[in-house]
C-alpha cells in the first residue's frame, strides 16, 4: 500500500510547487483565448486608429495593413510588448482605456503562446 501511496504523493508535492512558483508576480497564464474573434477584433478597434501604415504609432508596430486587417505575424512578433503596454496601461496611447477584462483577455493570449488561433 505504502508503495502505491509514495509516488502519489511525490507528484502532488511537484504539482504543489509548480503552482507556487507561478505567485512571484507573472502573469498566470488563464484560459486558452482566440486571436482571431477575442485578440483581433480589440485591435482593431482600439489600436488602429495609431497602428496602421500612415498612423502616429506604425513605425513601432504596424498591427493592421492598409485593409484594415490585423496582421497576425505583426502581433505574433510584438505580443510581449502589447501585453506588458496594455497592462501598464500606456497603450492605447490616447482615446477610450481598455478594459480590465480587455487586458486580461490580451495577456492570456500572450501568457499562452500568442497563438493564431
Ligand atoms: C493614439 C495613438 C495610439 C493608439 C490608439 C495606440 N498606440 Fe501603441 N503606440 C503609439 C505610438 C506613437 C508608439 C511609439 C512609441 C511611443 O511613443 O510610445 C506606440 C508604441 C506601441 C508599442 C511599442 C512597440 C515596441 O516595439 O516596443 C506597442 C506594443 C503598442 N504601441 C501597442 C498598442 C496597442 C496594443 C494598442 C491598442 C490597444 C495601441 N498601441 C494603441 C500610439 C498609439
Amino acid at each position: 500500500m505504502l508503495k502505491l501511496i509514495a509516488p502519489l504523493c511525490c507528484s502532488a508535492l511537484v504539482l504543489l510547487t509548480a503552482c507556487t512558483a507561478t505567485t512571484t508576480g507573472a502573469v498566470v497564464a488563464g484560459p486558452l483565448r482566440s486571436f482571431q474573434t477575442e485578440v483581433a477584433p480589440i485591435f482593431a478597434k482600439s489600436c488602429a486608429g495609431c497602428h496602421s501604415p500612415g498612423g502616429s504609432g506604425a513605425s513601432a508596430l504596424t498591427l493592421l495593413d492598409a485593409s484594415g486587417q490585423v496582421n497576425y505575424d505583426a502581433a505574433r512578433a510584438k505580443a510581449g510588448a502589447i501585453a506588458r503596454d496594455v497592462a501598464s496601461g500606456e497603450m492605447p496611447k490616447s482615446g477610450p482605456k481598455l478594459s480590465a477584462a480587455q487586458i486580461k483577455l490580451i495577456q492570456d493570449w500572450q501568457a499562452t503562446g500568442a497563438q493564431n488561433n
